[in-house]
């Protein structure tokens, strides 16, 4: 395999037949191909990663081949390969994640009316539509209620709730499902023959069941697998390599927990949550992990002849014998919940704000909780490093690498890049055109300019193209991730705050455990540094 490949981006199906999954959707486009009984809007809709965009540049060839208007597009002539390789000029994609500007909308739009320059149709694919601004989508309302008859709208968005339903009402809409694990076990499975790589057959249901039904998420996750066992996939090292993606994690959450830092507990959630992992496991293995802690606590001096892992020692001297049973007891009986929660994220982040707000009364007031020193505290801004550094790297080189278009996306492959990291979160993608990536930094952080050749080596690393870059400082409209990071965690923090309160489970504790509940624990992390110590 060409490493600089990663697998979802080499095997996205390029016809209708080489897609998994999806029928109900095929057959649809497929009849409506035939017979001519074109929309002029579609919407995709679906969680990420199985298949909306993949499709949406499926049906811009249907559209446009040479050979004809069809569901079997040629796949060789100009147009088509025009079209696989985002060279079309017929055919626009444009990630309202990173261009929810109106000026840009209405200048693209302005373009509609004029007759396509080589293909049958002029096709605009808006990725994660939803994200467009109000007066965005008013621009494109207008376009859409008196469509030119050579004009096509792709739609696709992870969150249709959001899209209005004005926009809704025109378009052809179609749901996307989740791929069932033995779908994605055996596409996983067809890739590695492909790719002449050997593997043991148990281990592609893990992956499959990780992927929680992304094929994407199962894909770069087999990059990784693939990393992890030198070129094979055996069944051991993927169960250690997921186990130890999670650890990271826990460790991570113990870490915020002993200094009390309620963002940075959200942020990890989140991490997982991106990640797919299972939220179940998550809170067993928590569970023993506190039961470690209580263990070394007890038997001080015995790590090694308990088999505890090192990297719990620090963490050991964070809280007192009866704290940690109260963890404990936590993770335990959340897990027993979770059935009950809205979902697995939500009924987690309820453990772990449940966690957070509890002291009992008695460590409260007579020794405070030992913390790590200060200096371990994570700026407020900062980001979780929700992986160790070295294998940060692995994941940054072997990891699917979002479109430039996705700059999230992109940002977040950074992570463990340190400051280079942070220079990309503080900025806010303004273009991205003829290989020049265009950025905006916040004032405020300025002084990272000065990693910004670091920040291109590294983008160039992961996405595998030349790039310049431009940065200019100016107030943003907000859209860096950092930004948009806050105003998501604050949001999470004031509703975990609010459903905390009115939790029976909480009223459970404080009655048998004696617990207490100190509520200015959830608060967001800004207000608790300025309200606070
Ligand atoms: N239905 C599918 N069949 C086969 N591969 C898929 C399917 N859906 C997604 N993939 C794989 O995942 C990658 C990302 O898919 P994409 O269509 O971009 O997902 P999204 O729904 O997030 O737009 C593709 O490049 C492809 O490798
Ligand atoms: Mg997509
Ligand atoms: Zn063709």
């Amino acid at each position: 395999m060409e490493p600089s490949q990663v697998l979802a981006r080499k095997y996205r199906p390029r016809t209708f037949s080489e897609l998994v999954g999806q029928e109900h959707v095929v057959r649809a486009l497929g009849n409506a191909l035939q017979t001519g009984r074109l929309h002029h809007a579609y919407l995709f809709t679906g969680t990420r990663g199985v298949g909306k965009t993949t499709i949406a540049r499926i049906l811009a060839k249907c559209l446009n081949c040479e050979v004809g208007l069809s569901a079997t597009p040629c796949g060789v002539c100009p147009t088509c390969r025009d079209i696989d390789s985002g060279r079309f000029p017929d055919m626009l994609e444009v990630d309202a994640a990173t261009n929810t500007k109106v000026e840009e909308m209405r200048e693209l739009l302005d373009n509609a009316q004029y007759m396509p320059v080589s293909g049958r149709f002029k096709v605009y694919i808006i990725d994660e539509v939803h994200m467009l601004s109000r007066s965005a989508f008013n621009s494109m309302l207008k376009t859409l209620e008196e469509p030119p008859e050579h004009v096509k709208f792709i739609l696709a968005t992870t969150d249709p709730q959001k899209v209005p339903v004005t926009v809704l009402s025109r378009c052809l809409q179609f749901n996307l499902r989740q791929m069932p694990p033995d779908l994605i076990t055996s596409r996983l499975q067809h890739i590695l023959e492909q790719e002449h790589i050997p593997c043991e057959p148990a281990a592609l249901p893990l992956i499959a069941r990780a992927a929680q039904g992304s094929m994407r998420d199962s894909l770069s996750l087999l990059d990784q697998a693939i990393a992890y066992g030198s070129g094979q996939v055996r069944l051991a090292e993927v169960g250690d390599m997921l186990g130890s993606i999670e650890q990271d994690y826990l460790l991570e959450i113990l870490r915020a927990l002993s200094i009390e830092d309620g963002a940075a507990l959200m942020q990890v959630a989140q991490g997982m949550a991106t990640r797919s992992l299972s939220f179940e496991q998550a809170l067993q293995d928590l569970a023993t992990l506190l039961h470690d802690l209580a263990l070394l606590r007890a038997l001080p001096g015995q790590r090694e002849a308990l088999g505890i892992d090192a990297a719990l020692e620090p963490l050991a001297a964070c809280w007192d014998a009866q704290t940690l049973q109260l963890l404990y007891q936590i993770a335990v009986q959340s897990r027993k919940d979770l059935p009950l929660a809205p979902d697995d994220a939500a009924g987690f982040r309820m453990a772990l704000l449940r966690m957070l707000a509890f002291q009992p009364v008695a460590a409260a007031q007579s020794q405070p909780m030992p913390v790590l020193p200060k200096a371990a505290k994570p700026e407020p801004a900062a980001p979780v490093p929700t992986v160790p550094a070295a294998r940060a790297s692995t994941v940054t080189e072997k990891g699917a690498p979002p479109a430039l278009g996705d700059w999230p996306g992109l940002v977040s492959r950074l992570s463990g890049a340190g400051m280079v990291f942070e220079l990309a979160r503080h900025s806010e993608l303004v273009r991205y055109a003829e290989g020049t990536l265009v950025l905006l930094l916040e004032p405020a952080h300025r002084h990272l300019m000065s990693y910004k050749e670091k920040l291109r080596t590294a983008l160039e690393a992961l996405l595998d193209a030349d790039i310049r870059i431009s940065i200019d400082v100016g107030e943003s409209v907000g859209k860096s991730v950092a930004a948009i990071e806050d105003e998501a965690r604050a949001a999470t923090l004031q509703e975990a705050a609010e459903a905390i309160r009115n939790d029976p489970f909480v009223q459970t504790v404080v009655g048998t455990l004696g617990g207490k509940l100190v509520e200015s624990t959830i608060k967001p992390k800004h207000e608790r540094d300025q309200g606070e110590h």
